[in-house]
C-alpha cells in the first residue's frame, strides 16, 4: 500500500484517466503462464479470484470488459465462452473473424480499435473496468501502453513446465 499522498494521487489519476487497463495474470517462478493451451496448474482459488476480480462491478447495471488474445480465447473450452457476465474483447489480426454466435463478444484487429470502442459515447457508460487477461503479447502491449494503470499479479511460488511466458514482472 502506498502512502496517503500516493493513494490520493492514484485516486485522482483514476478519475482523470478515462480508459484504464488493469492487467491480471497468474505467473509461476519461471515466468510461465501457459502450457498446451491451458494453465500449467489447477488452482481453484486462483480461478475464483480471476473470475471475481474481472466480473465484480460497483454499478450492477454495468459489466467489465475483458481483453483476450485470440489464442487465449481459443484455449477457453467452448462451454465457458464467452466469459460470463463480462464483455469479451478478442484481439486478432484475422479480418472479419465472426464470433457473433457469442453474446457480448467483440472482435478487434488493433489496440486502436479497442480504445476507440471503449471511448464510444454509447459504449463507455456500459462498462466499468477494462481487464487485460493475456496472453503474453497482449500483456506486453498493454503494459507498454499509455492506458496501463495497474497490474494484479498472482505469484505462484513454484516452477512449472510451460510453453508460454510473460514478461519478467519481478524486474519491471
Ligand atoms: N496465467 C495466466 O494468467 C494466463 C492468462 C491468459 C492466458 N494464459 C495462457 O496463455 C496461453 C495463450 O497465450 P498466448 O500468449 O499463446 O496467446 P495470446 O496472447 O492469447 O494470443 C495471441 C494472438 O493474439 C492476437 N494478437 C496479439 N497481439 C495482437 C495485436 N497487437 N493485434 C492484433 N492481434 C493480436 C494474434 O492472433 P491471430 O494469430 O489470430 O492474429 C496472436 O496470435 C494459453 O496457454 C493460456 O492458457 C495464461
Amino acid at each position: 500500500m502506498g502512502s496517503p499522498m500516493n493513494r490520493n494521487f492514484l485516486d485522482l489519476l483514476e478519475v482523470k484517466m478515462v480508459v484504464k487497463f488493469k492487467l491480471i495474470s497468474a505467473c509461476c517462478e519461471n515466468m510461465g503462464i501457459g502450457k498446451n493451451c491451458d494453465l500449467p496448474w489447477r488452482l481453484k482459488s486462483e480461478m475464483a479470484y480471476f473470475s471475481k476480480m474481472t466480473t465484480d462491478t460497483v454499478d450492477k447495471n454495468k459489466k467489465n470488459v475483458v481483453v483476450l488474445g485470440k489464442r487465449s480465447w481459443d484455449c477457453i473450452p467452448d462451454k465457458y465462452k464467452p466469459l460470463p457476465d463480462r464483455i469479451n474483447f478478442v484481439l486478432t489480426t484475422t479480418k472479419n473473424l465472426d464470433l457473433s454466435e457469442f453474446k457480448d463478444t467483440y472482435v478487434f484487429n488493433t489496440w486502436e480499435e479497442i480504445v476507440k470502442k471503449l471511448e464510444e459515447e454509447n459504449f463507455k457508460h456500459q462498462y466499468e473496468q477494462v481487464w487485460i487477461c493475456g496472453g503474453s503479447k497482449i500483456y506486453e502491449d498493454a503494459m507498454n501502453s499509455k492506458y496501463f494503470y495497474r497490474l494484479y499479479l498472482t505469484r505462484i511460488k513454484k516452477n512449472f513446465d510451460c510453453d508460454t511466458f510473460s514478461l519478467n514482472w519481478w524486474t519491471i
